[in-house]
């Protein structure tokens, strides 16, 4: 703490520290100085500095050297997904609190490693999940928590893009990303869906995983952010799991940068209960999300529309930034008043848990088990 501010670092200064946690940290401004910027690029950590650094902020491109600065509290991992567990393990071991980007990592073994940094480090811990702030996922998450749907013994994770594979940074590079739209987008629909269901207990993965797209240049044309570069693309194009939980509930989870549908959605959940039912509808282009409940008033079928203005962030070309802040703040009020963070390392864990069990599934042709 410097002047009754956390001291906050961003190590990697690319698209998300860019369009999401600079802005935000800068909209909190009474409880952060933004200190440390950095990057194996230095121009860009340098840059960001120059934008939205406090007096006096320093600019590393070894995030080694940067925990070791005593004054830094807080540390933000915006790095590839692979680097996610080596540098939030080491902000532990240097006694700072952590938010690492979505997902938690690339793999469960990783995940283990850094909840095992985390626990010893008595320090606080969240994952990058922002689309639980979004007005109609807090909703939602009310009317479950209510009781309004009744038991939700069904549900569909839906990250679906007809064609938007991401062109910029390093997503089509599996030893950087660790996979494709699964891990990336798949984890937002994953996550909300756990979350309103307050669900966190699978016992066994069934997946199919497809390159099928990916390599094709014909299928490139048309993608939202131009053409992709089949040469370089090594990740799945789309993935699909089925997921049962301990007490018989199942999830069906879609996830693709690239499939021949008519609709996308994204960071979207359906839900099916005894008494009603809830679809999130919206995602990639469209600005707001539609949230209908279906249930039956009076012996007649209903559907029930709630609008709002929240959008999905963070792709390159759009960004929703109200979304941000309240993250940013819920996350730095945690730190300063000892409470929980919304999104916990636990929930964000078994997000992680299930799609590594759905890579595995779909390489092994069987059901992956999980205590
Ligand atoms: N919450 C969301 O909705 C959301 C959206 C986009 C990306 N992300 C996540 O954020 C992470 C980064 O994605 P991005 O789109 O910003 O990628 P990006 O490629 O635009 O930025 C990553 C930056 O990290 C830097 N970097 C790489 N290795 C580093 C290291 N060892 N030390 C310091 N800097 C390093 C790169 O030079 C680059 O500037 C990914 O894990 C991704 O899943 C989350």
């Amino acid at each position: 703490m410097k002047n009754g501010k956390l001291q906050v670092a961003v190590v990697g200064c690319g698209g998300i520290a860019n369009q999401k946690h600079f802005p935000a940290l800068k909209s909190q401004e009474d409880k952060c100085d933004i200190a440390a910027f950095c990057d194996i690029k230095p121009e860009r950590a340098q840059k960001a500095c120059s934008e939205y650094g406090a007096e006096n902020a320093k600019v590393y491109t070894d995030y080694r050297e940067l925990l070791k600065d005593p004054e830094i509290d807080v540390v933000h991992v915006c790095t590839p997904n692979v680097s996610h567990c080596p540098i939030t393990i080491a902000a532990f071991e240097a006694g700072k609190h952590v938010l690492c980007e979505k997902p938690m990592a690339a793999t469960t073994e990783d995940a283990q490693k850094m909840m095992d940094a985390w626990k010893k480090s008595g320090k606080k811990f969240t994952i990058g999940y922002q689309n639980r702030f979004r007005p109609d996922a807090q909703m939602l998450k009310r009317t479950c928590e209510e009781g309004k749907l009744g038991e939700i013994y069904f549900a569909k994770a839906h990250a679906v893009r007809r064609r938007a594979v991401p062109t910029w940074g390093v997503f089509p590079d599996k030893s950087q990303q660790g996979g494709g739209p699964l891990i990336d987008i798949g984890t937002h629909a994953l996550d909300i869906t756990l979350w309103c269901m307050d669900n966190y207990k699978p016992v066994s993965v069934m997946g199919s995983v497809f390159e099928k797209l990916g390599h094709l240049p014909e299928a490139a044309e048309g993608n939202m952010f131009g053409p992709w570069d089949p040469e370089t693309y090594e990740v799945e194009d789309s993935a699909f799991g089925y997921i049962k939980m301990e007490n018989g509930a199942t999830i069906f989870l879609e996830a693709a940068w690239a499939l021949n549908v008519k609709d996308s959605r994204e960071a979207a959940t359906t839900l099916c209960g005894t008494k009603a039912g809830a679809e999130m509808v919206g995602g990639m282009s469209q600005q707001s999300y539609d949230l209908v409940i279906n249930e039956t008033t009076g012996g007649v079928l209903t559907e029930e529309h709630i609008s709002d203005s929240g959008s999905i962030a963070f792709f390159e070309g759009a960004s929703g930034g109200t979304d941000a802040s309240k993250e940013c703040r819920q996350w730095l009020d945690a730190i300063l008043n000892d409470t929980e963070p919304l999104v916990r390392p636990e929930q964000a864990f078994t997000v992680t848990q299930i799609l590594d069990a759905i890579y595995r599934s779909a390489r092994e042709g069987r059901e992956i088990r999980l205590s």
